[in-house]
């Protein structure tokens, strides 16, 4: 049994599960802890100078800055990519709403780094049977979701030769289906109710799910891609949230003959109120979507995003900002690319001789960018785009 089963610690605590990321009354999410109780690594800065060595670029900015900082055997990866052995990428996304918020991309643009990077075949699962059984949404409401969904994704530059995207309602069978039962006979009850908290209230649905997302961490649930490598490794990038699953995950793997799955997880990017959990989707002002012109951008940051600043211009000059709890900071520090400015910045503010009206600007200029940047892309995904992701067909060239 791997670490961080015992739901009822966690509760008088801090909360992260697949449904709920809560911190201490008033606090922040203490990642420390996080990694202690799960019982992952820290990825640490050898990993991601070995990163840089192996695939011979510079290492993403969600790299370099932590904001992916944990791992369960990330260093295998590595240790059989330089010995010519390759892998395949495996993320997800649960489609509970028409419009992504930022934090929805952090783990798709890490992806999509990681298959230019590493060369890697990608396989993507839009859990639109998850989000029907836990939200309020229907079979027909949750598979059209997926497909907007999947216009999102592609936006943000996957390769196609090297890309599947595939919906559970219509893609789970065959031989998929037949890892699911292998997996599921591996879990009992009392064990998926340990790991995920379930109580004598919740649908059968919900029990039965785990396999579900577990499955595609094994090759040999996509016999069109991968017939005949069993022994392929998968890495999962995704905020750490998941990590339930994919603990459940490797613990079976072994008992079934395959490969446990490595993971590389990121924190969570914080709601503009503060970080005390992550972005919501049912709460509008809590985030920057996607489809949020210049104008929403620049209100909800100067409305809405938690200062470090001072109360007042004198009392900021003399005691700068508190860069720990400050927003624009903290979302700077995930999509300003230039690190010689965003020292800066850091530096300047810190001192009190930046304001927090500066720093919220650029903020807004940076996220501006990002947004059309993404809404441009987007707008060119065709339906024949999607259709064309998500058929099931062979990937003849995706190592090359
Ligand atoms: N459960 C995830 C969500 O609600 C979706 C998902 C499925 C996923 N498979 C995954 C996320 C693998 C990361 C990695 O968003």
């Amino acid at each position: 049994m791997e670490k961080g089963e015992d739901k009822h610690e966690e509760e008088q605590d801090q909360v992260v599960n697949p449904w709920e990321v809560t911190a201490k009354d008033g606090g922040k999410i203490d990642y420390d802890k996080l990694i202690d109780k799960f019982g992952c690594q820290r990825l640490e800065e050898p990993l991601v100078d070995r990163v840089q060595r192996l695939t011979g670029r510079p290492p993403h900015v969600f790299l370099r800055r932590g904001v992916f900082f944990a791992h369960r055997d990330f260093d295998e990866i590595l240790n059989a990519y330089e010995k010519g052995k390759k892998f395949y990428l495996y993320t997800g996304r649960g489609p509970s709403s028409e419009a992504l918020h930022l934090g929805h991309l952090v783990p798709f643009m890490f992806t999509k780094y990681l298959q230019d990077a590493f060369k890697v075949p990608l396989v993507i699962q839009l859990t639109d049977d998850e989000k029907c059984m836990w939200k309020n949404l229907s079979v027909e409401e949750c598979q059209r979701l997926a497909r907007e969904n999947a216009k999102d994704i592609i936006a943000c530059g996957f390769d196609i030769t090297k890309t599947f995207i595939f919906s559970d309602f219509d893609y789970v069978g065959g031989s998929f289906y037949k890892n699911m039962v292998r997996i599921a006979k591996c879990v009992t009850y009392n064990k998926v109710v340990g790991i995920f908290g379930f109580s004598g209230e919740d649908h059968i649905g919900k029990v039965g799910f785990p396999p579900i997302q577990a499955a595609p961490s094994f090759p040999s649930s996509f016999p069109h891609l991968f017939s005949g490598k069993d022994d392929l490794r998968c890495l999962i990038p995704c905020a750490i949230d998941q990590d339930p699953y994919f603990r459940m995950t490797r613990d079976v793997a072994p008992r079934l003959g395959y490969h446990k799955p490595s993971l590389i997880e990121s924190s969570f990017f914080p709601a503009l109120q503060g970080e005390t959990g992550k972005m919501s989707a049912s709460d509008p002002n809590s985030a920057i979507y996607v489809t949020d012109s210049a104008k929403v951008i620049k209100n909800k940051i100067n409305k809405y995003a938690f200062s470090g600043g001072q109360d007042s211009v004198e009392k900021h000059r003399e005691l700068g900002a508190n860069l720990e709890v400050d927003i624009p900071v903290k979302y700077l520090s995930f999509f300003l690319e230039d690190d010689a400015e965003l020292e800066h910045i850091k530096t300047e503010y810190g001192a009190g001789r930046m304001l927090t009206g500066e720093v919220k600007k650029r903020l807004a200029d940076v996220l501006t960018e990002v947004v059309d940047r993404h809404r441009a892309a987007r707008a060119a995904v065709t339906e024949e785009m999607v259709d064309a992701f998500m058929a099931v067909r062979p990937l003849p060239n995706m190592f090359d």
